[in-house]
């Protein structure tokens, strides 16, 4: 999505090399998935700054990417008539993510408390990006008619203070982009819970807008954002031993509305790549009922070509089908079937 020579020659320290890249990049995985008490030292310098901008913020951008591209034409052109505002902007991840993939939007915020990552923020724009689209502040500002993205930083500002902003500037889309973890679901799908009893829709993933039918299980529903990646990115990540290839994410879209979007009985969401055999695709979807569905999709349903990218998918896309019958297990055939691939 990026250039990344560019993002690497922008960074707060440059001069750092791969091996030291990678290993800055370990000690802040380490705190982001397991310690989490001192998130805030992981922002502590410019090197771990760097590290961050070198590792996370290339890759992150793709989930907007995902998300914008399983969205309507219509909702698109709506979101880029709002100003959009990145909470927990970090160095603008979603930030720049958005100002590429909207060209009509008009106004782009970064907003975060650390002052360290809005130097990085504007270094990148500075020497790479040069986007007059663009600005960052240190605090929300109160303006109308906004999106707001919260990008790995609900989990971090905490659930109440994200709902009491929102709450106060009443945006008209709310964008979450988090850990795919279970424990971030659950967080996720208790704003679900609130934001519905307010004015929003729930317009990704969920198909339908009734209870979630993980809510209260132990099981949860992600997306996997499989992405290829540049050579240099690729390298970094395996120094550092980390995966970036297969993202899992915890992706909502919600929408400030009072109408009821026509329902498409046959849509569905999928939520899980089950298993490939020989004859079939096992998937997991999640209907416009809220009910889970196990499907088994024969291959012969489609041309060869299109094998090709299924065998590639991402969890999170829609699809339409219709049922040839039930087979055993609560699994379903599928006879005729739609899906929605870029
Ligand atoms: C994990 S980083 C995410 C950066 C970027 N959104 C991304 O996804 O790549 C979390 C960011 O949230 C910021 N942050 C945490 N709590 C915040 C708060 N209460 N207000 C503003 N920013 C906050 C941190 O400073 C940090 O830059």
């Amino acid at each position: 999505m990026f250039d990344y020579d560019a993002i690497l020659n922008s960074l707060l320290n440059p001069k750092l090399n791969k091996q030291q890249l990678g290993k800055l990049v370990q000690i802040q995985s380490q705190q982001f998935t397991s310690e989490r008490k001192n998130l805030k030292e992981n922002y502590s310098n410019e090197d771990l700054i760097s590290a961050y901008t070198a590792f996370y913020f290339p890759t992150n951008a793709y989930k907007l990417d995902f998300l914008f591209s399983q969205l309507s034409e219509e909702s698109l052109s709506a979101i880029s008539e709002t100003t959009i505002i990145d909470i927990g902007c970090g160095p603008g991840t979603y930030t720049y993510a958005a100002a590429n993939l909207l060209p009509n939007a008009k106004e782009f915020i970064g907003v975060d408390e650390s002052e360290l990552m809005l130097k990085q923020a504007k270094k990148l724009n500075d020497e790479y990006f040069k986007e007059d689209r663009v600005f960052f502040k240190n605090r929300v500002p109160q303006i109308e008619n906004s999106t707001l993205i919260f990008g790995n930083s609900l989990n971090e500002m905490g659930m109440k203070a994200a709902f009491k902003l929102i709450k106060n500037l009443k945006p008209k889309f709310i964008i979450c982009i988090e850990p795919g973890t279970k424990e971030v679901f659950k967080e996720v799908l208790e704003l679900r819970r609130k934001l519905l009893n307010l004015e929003y829709k729930v317009n990704y993933p969920c198909m339908g807008q009734g209870r979630c039918p993980l809510q209260e299980t132990d099981d949860w529903c992600h997306q996997s954002i499989k992405v290829s990646l540049d050579y240099e990115l690729e390298s970094l990540s395996q120094v550092a031993k980390l995966d970036r290839k297969v993202m899992p994410a915890t992706i909502h879209l919600y929408r400030l509305s009072d109408e009821n979007k026509p329902v498409v009985e046959n849509e569905a969401r999928l939520i899980r790549l089950k298993r490939i055999v020989k004859h079939a695709y096992l998937w997991e979807v999640c209907t416009i009922e809220n009910k889970i569905v196990s499907l088994e999709v024969p291959k012969k349903l489609f041309k060869k070509k299109m094998l090709k990218q299924l065998d590639a998918i991402s969890s999170g896309i829609k699809l339409s089908y219709t049922i040839d019958k039930e087979l055993e297990n609560s699994t379903f055939r599928v006879k005729e079937i739609e899906v929605e691939i870029d």
